[in-house]
């Protein structure tokens, strides 16, 4: 199968074309360090062969609002020993491992009556109609967040220095790379859309502009990380919201920041006005956007929302991807990769779209449960999962 060749991305050879998409996990430590069982949660996915693990996306400051509850951070040195101990035992099982940062949520973080700062690029608030939500989640009603603050240039530059250290960390950490939080409508996303980015400094009021926070993170990056170290970007292939970025809009920003120096593209949808098409309730609903990023870019695009090994490798076949990536499908079955590769993919554990995982870690702020997976959080009582030093390392 196509899915399980290597593929190059920048200077780095991953063994095969599946990875596992950054998936919020709400683990760790209360002060968000990484903690056993994100040793084992992560281990497990590695060792059941998606050949690049993206670990889920870690903030950079706890300045400004974020989702409340457990979550992995990378805010200076307090958290060195714990993302040396990931990196370590994600190569120790084969694959690459690359951290998504996130630079903050934006209006997006959803707070209301908080005394924590809320900010974006401009003042704006962020509503998620019913209408728009996976029928799973629509119990949950509307749900709106207070108005953001637009943050002043010298908080914006803060935030980038504060970037580039956490990507030094990483670096520092032996990782392979980092991921650049670009989609969702987050703080980056925010920026670059049309929509929320009302600003008329250096930060916005035409195309270009709006580029220049995405585009001096990449170069933060790059520096903190030097040429073999992989500068990945996730965006939106389209924001699904009036006024947003459409697929046209989105490709166009995406050649810009490649020509920058990006190594690799991973593709998502919507924003939270469009939560929608965030967390598809079946698969494949992202393919067509792949396709056309694929078409004009020369830089792997990976593309999410893949359950089943078929759909994987037609995406690839019909040339609508390079890679794709997994997240519920992985929380459901860690071992997907390997059954897929091994001809025994009727064994594959599968997501059944119940949205418990996204319901738990997004709203109820809570740690993920799989309905379909029990051993989902509990990794580290299980000695299947405990990392095995001395096993293949990457390189
Ligand atoms: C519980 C959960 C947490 C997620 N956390 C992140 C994250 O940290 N960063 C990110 O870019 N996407 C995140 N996502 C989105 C996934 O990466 C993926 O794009 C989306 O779930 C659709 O793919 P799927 O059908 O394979 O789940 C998360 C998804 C889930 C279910």
């Amino acid at each position: 199968m196509k899915l399980f060749e290597p593929i190059r991305i920048g200077h780095i050879e991953v063994k095969n074309r599946v990875a596992f998409a950054p998936t919020h996990m709400g683990q760790g430590t209360a002060r968000g360090e990484v903690d056993d069982q994100v040793l084992c949660h992560y281990y497990a996915r590695a060792k059941g062969g998606a050949g690049l693990i993206i670990v889920q996306a870690m903030g950079v400051t706890g300045q400004y609002a974020f989702t409340k509850g457990r979550g992995i951070v990378c805010m200076g040195e307090l958290y060195r020993p714990g993302l040396r101990e990931l990196a370590e035992v994600i190569h120790m099982a084969g694959s690459r491992a690359v951290v998504q940062l996130l630079l903050g949520q934006g209006a997006q973080a959803l707070y209301r009556h908080s005394r924590r700062d809320l900010v974006a690029p401009s003042e704006i608030a962020v509503r998620v109609e019913t209408e728009n939500m996976p029928k799973a989640l629509r119990k949950l009603g509307d749900i709106s967040g207070d108005t953001a603050r637009a943050l002043t240039p010298d908080e914006i530059e803060s935030l980038i220095q504060k970037y580039a250290s956490a990507a030094g960390l990483v670096k520092e950490a032996g990782f392979d790379g980092v991921e650049i939080h670009g989609a969702h409508g987050y703080l980056i996303g925010e920026f670059v859309s049309p929509l929320f980015n009302q600003r008329q400094d250096e930060y916005g009021g035409s195309f270009e502009k709006r580029l220049t926070l995405p585009l001096r993170l990449i170069e933060a990056v790059r520096e903190a990380g030097g040429p073999r170290f992989i500068v990945g970007y996730r965006l939106s292939g389209d924001e699904h919201v009036p006024g947003g970025l459409d697929l046209e809009g989105s490709i166009r920003v995406a050649s810009r920041l490649v020509e920058a120096g990006l190594d690799y593209i991973h593709l998502s949808s919507g924003c939270y006005q469009a939560i929608n098409w965030v967390f598809p309730d079946r698969e494949g609903v992202m393919l067509p956007e792949a396709r056309a990023f694929k078409a004009a870019l020369d830089v792997p695009v990976i593309c999410p929302n893949i359950h089943n090994p078929r759909t994987a490798e037609q995406a690839l076949a019909d040339d609508d991807a390079d890679m794709i990536s997994l997240s519920r499908a992985l929380i459901a079955d860690p071992e997907w990769p390997a059954k897929a590769a091994g001809g025994r993919a009727e064994e594959i554990n599968r997501c059944v779209f119940c949205y418990n995982c996204v319901r738990g870690v997004i709203f109820d702020r809570v740690p993920v449960r799989c309905t379909r997976n029990p051993e989902v959080g509990w990794e580290r009582f299980n000695p299947k999962y405990w990392p095995r030093p001395g096993s293949t390392k990457a390189d």
